[in-house]
Formats: C-alpha cells, structure tokens, sequence
C-alpha cells in the first residue's frame, strides 16, 4: 500500500486537520511514512496568515520536489489547507511538480483524490471548492493508532471566521462561520474518551462565536457555553480547553462557567493584538483596552491562578510610536503567562493591506523585541512564582529527551519530572522546584507508599 508523509505548517486547526487526513489514509489502508523521502505522497498542510509561513512551504516543496526529480522517484505532491484555498491553481502555475491542491473545505476527499492520482486516472486535481456541511467532516482521529496512547486530542467545532479583522486572511481561506451541532461534538469527544483520551482541546478559529446564529441563549448562557457544559458532562473526561476565542466573547456566563466547572482548565489564550484604540478600531477588533483589561480582571476574579496568553501584532499600518507604547503598557499591566508577537505581514485582498502607511521593517523588528523582553521577563516571572507550589499535572508521556516525562499544569504550563510508565494518561501532583521561562520542572509528590493522584489541595 502506499506511504504518506504529512507536514504542517501554522496552528492547531492545521495539526487537527493533518491529523484527520493521516487517519482517514490510514483507515484506506496507506502506511504513514518516517521521512518525506521515503514517501509515495507528500502532503504539506499549508498556512497563509503570514508570508513567511507561505515561503516556507513554497520552499520545502521546491526542495522535496527537486530531491525526487534528481533520484528519479515518482512522488504524489500535494498542497493543501489555507494556502492551497487561497493560491489554488496558481501553485501547479509556479509549481508543475505538484499534483493535488486541496482547499480548506475538502480535507475529507483526499484519499479519493489520492487515489485518482497514484492510478493514473487523473493528472492534475485542483479542489478548492465550497462544500455545504464540510465543518462536520473532519471527526477522524488518529488517536491510539500509533502505539503512543494519545491523553489529549483536538476537537474541531466550527469552521470559519465573521469577524473580518482587517489583517486577517483567515475569513478568506476557512470562509463564513459554519458551526457543528452539540450532539455530534459531544459523540466524537465521548467516542475519544472511550479511547483513553483524557483532556479535549475544542477547535476554531472563533470558538465564542459556536453557533451563534444556529441556537438562541439559554438561561444567558451563549450556544459556546451550552457546548462547554454539555461536553463537560462526558464521563472519564478530565480537562476541557478552548482556543481560539474571541475577547468580544468573553461575558459573564463565559466567566462564571470558569468558576463553575472544574474540567474547563484554568487558562485562557486571549488574542489581544494592540493595547491602543485607535488601532483596535483600524484592525476592527471590536473591543477597546479598558473592555479588554476588564475581561482579564473578571477572569482572574473568577479564577485567581488563571494561565493567561495572548497574540499581538506589531507595526500594523499607521501605528505609531504612541500607539505601540499603549501596546507595551498593556502588557505590563495584563502581565501574561505568555504571548506570542507577529510582525504585521501584508495579506492581499485584505483591508489592511491597501491602509497605506506601512511600518517600516526595521521599526517592526525593534518594537517586536521590545514587546519580546517585556513579555519574556513576565514569563519568567510568572514562572518563577510558582515555584514551591504542588500543580496538578495530566501526564502526557516522555518528554523531549525520552528520559523525563512531561505534561501540564492547568493554567497550561509545561511540566518536566521524573515518573512512570504507567503514569501516563493520570492526573498527579508534582512539586515544583525550578522553572524556566516557558519550563517548570518538579517531583511526583509522593505519600506514604503509593503515589497520591487526586489533585492536592495547594493545586485547588
Ligand atoms: N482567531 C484566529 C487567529 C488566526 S491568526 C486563530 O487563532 O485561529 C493567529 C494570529 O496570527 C492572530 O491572532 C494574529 O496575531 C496573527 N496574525 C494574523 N494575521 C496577521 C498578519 N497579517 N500579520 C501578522 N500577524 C497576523
Ligand atoms: Fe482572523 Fe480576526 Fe477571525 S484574527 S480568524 S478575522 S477573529
């Protein structure tokens, strides 16, 4: 049977889609190769919010397509994913090598096309196509199919983006909100946890958005909410997550929901992207800073150790010195557990891409590492804090180095200690005695003769 490799590119959405693709190979009988040349079809699963990630991916396919040419293999290539949706039939243009670009809609067709493809009956296949009802399509997963048991798995809940920020290619490549219904959610993450897994990260790129047009509010719940509490009732289900949400979605049922079910993680990515109004209102965020600051101090009131990370752009059009000084500011005062920094990159067809007054690059450089010291310090910082402390730890399995084991606190802090095989898939408590700025490293508390597994009351 023949062999796939499969490279992602981009973000969590991206990584559930690769996986859905692997497992619905696999279940047609494909073999999942080690390496890109030892494989009959190469996919790469391709993101397009920044240049720099669509270069990359260009690039390792110039390069997997010339290795092949050269050693006279016959390779299936294949593009798909966001910037697949976005270039479609431009990339074959630039590309002749590549046999298969799929789009965003049409991850559950590739081992039909696939097939097509390594049969000779077609050449070329393009298909970036809309389909109705493909947000339900995605619900393979790979999980225990390798001989790693997986705890945690992703579970995409919606397809699609309104929001329409002005940066942003995403509305462009996953199109219109389409949300999925809570029933079927519910079935796929209970079908996952009938296999072992024990903590579900739920997928989109709006998640406070679930269904907003599908389902009225329930008790003031929002149809996000109803979705939080009706997974959170799976049995065997340890920790739910979320990401990404929208800081417009964050009202008080989202809040009380934190302090009122003990699955849903004490963390939260919160995209903040500028700490100043005016460039708020230019990205059409939809929200201000005071609003923003607001719906950090209510999620701290409702969860006092709440993990909190975010994402910011530097040197969007027209932002100025003063502009990106209220950004700095801010995140002093959030003072997050992590973020992440994007340099503003043009996206065509974009709003922002035609606002003129483009940041030089040597200014983005600088204001990015700026931004990168403040929030490195607050890491470690944050890190630092927790230190002496016991956290409860879902045990992943080894880590990197295969000699240690790894996992997460639930403000989603990474977590190095020494433990057992037989751990893995447990909740622990773990001591923490050193930490990095994205690291902690700790001991199993352990108590009398056995190892104490519920959660010890310092974690609470
Ligand atoms: N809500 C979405 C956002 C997708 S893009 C999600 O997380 O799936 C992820 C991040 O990339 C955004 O939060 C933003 O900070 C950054 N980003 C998006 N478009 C960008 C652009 N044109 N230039 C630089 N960064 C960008
Ligand atoms: Fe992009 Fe804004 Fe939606 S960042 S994914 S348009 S919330």
């Amino acid at each position: 049977m023949p062999s796939v490799f499969i490279k992602t590119y981009g973000c969590q959405m991206n990584e559930r889609d690769s996986e859905a693709v692997a497992a619905q190979l696999v279940a047609k009988g494909y073999t999942l190769a080690r390496s890109e040349g030892a494989a009959d079809v190469v996919l790469l699963n391709t993101c397009s919010v920044r240049d720099f990630a669509e270069q990359k991916a260009i690039n390792k396919m110039r390069n997997v397509a010339g290795t092949a040419r050269s050693e006279k293999r016959t390779q299936i290539l294949g593009f798909m994913g966001c910037m697949a949706q976005s270039r479609g039939k431009e990339l074959i243009d630039r590309l002749p090598d590549v046999d298969l670009v799929l789009g965003t809609q049409k991850f559950h067709r590739a081992a039909e096309y696939l097939d097509e493809l390594l049969a000779g009956k077609r050449d070329k296949i393009v298909d970036v196509e809309a389909e109705a009802k493909s947000e339900a399509a995605i619900r393979e997963h790979l999980v225990n199919g390798s001989s790693k048991t997986a705890t945690s798995a992703f579970v995409s809940i919606m397809q699609g983006c309104n929001q329409h920020c002005t940066f942003c290619i995403v509305p462009a490549t996953r199109g219109e909100e389409r949300s999925r219904t809570i029933p079927d959610i519910v079935a796929e993450c209970r079908e996952l946890v009938g296999r072992g897994v024990k903590e579900i990260t739920l997928l989109g790129q709006i998640v406070t958005s679930y269904a907003k047009r599908d389902l009225p509010i329930l008790d003031g719940k929002s149809p996000f909410v109803q979705l939080l509490d009706a997974v959170h009732e799976i049995e065997g289900l340890e920790r739910i997550r979320f990401t990404s949400p929208h800081p417009k979605g964050y009202g008080d049922d989202l809040a009380e929901a934190y302090a009122r079910l003990p699955k849903l993680c004490e963390s939260a990515h919160i995209p903040l992207q500028s700490g100043s109004d005016r460039i708020l209102k230019l990205m059409h965020r939809g929200y201000t800073r005071e609003r923003f600051l607001a719906i950090i101090q209510k999620l701290r009131q409702a969860k006092p150790g709440i993990g909190i990370t975010t994402d910011i752009i530097v040197g969007f059009p027209g932002e100025t010195d003063e502009d990106f000084e209220q950004t700095r500011r801010l995140c002093v005062e959030v003072d997050y557990d992590m973020a992440y920094v994007f340099k503003y990159s043009v996206r065509t067809g974009t709003p922002a891409a035609t606002m003129g007054a483009q940041v030089p690059e040597e200014v983005r450089e600088e204001r990015n590492q700026i931004l990168l010291e403040v929030l490195k310090a607050g890491s470690l910082r944050r890190s630092q804090a927790l230190v002496g402390t016991v956290q409860e730890v879902l045990v992943e399995g080894r880590d990197k180095t295969g000699t240690h084991f790894a996992g997460r606190t639930p403000g989603n802090r990474a977590v190095v200690f020494d433990a057992a095989e037989r751990l893995v898939g447990s909740l622990v408590p773990v001591e923490i005695t050193r930490a990095s700025v994205s690291t902690l490293y700790g001991n199993l508390v352990v108590q009398g003769a056995g190892l104490q597994t519920e959660p010890s009351p310092a974690s609470l």
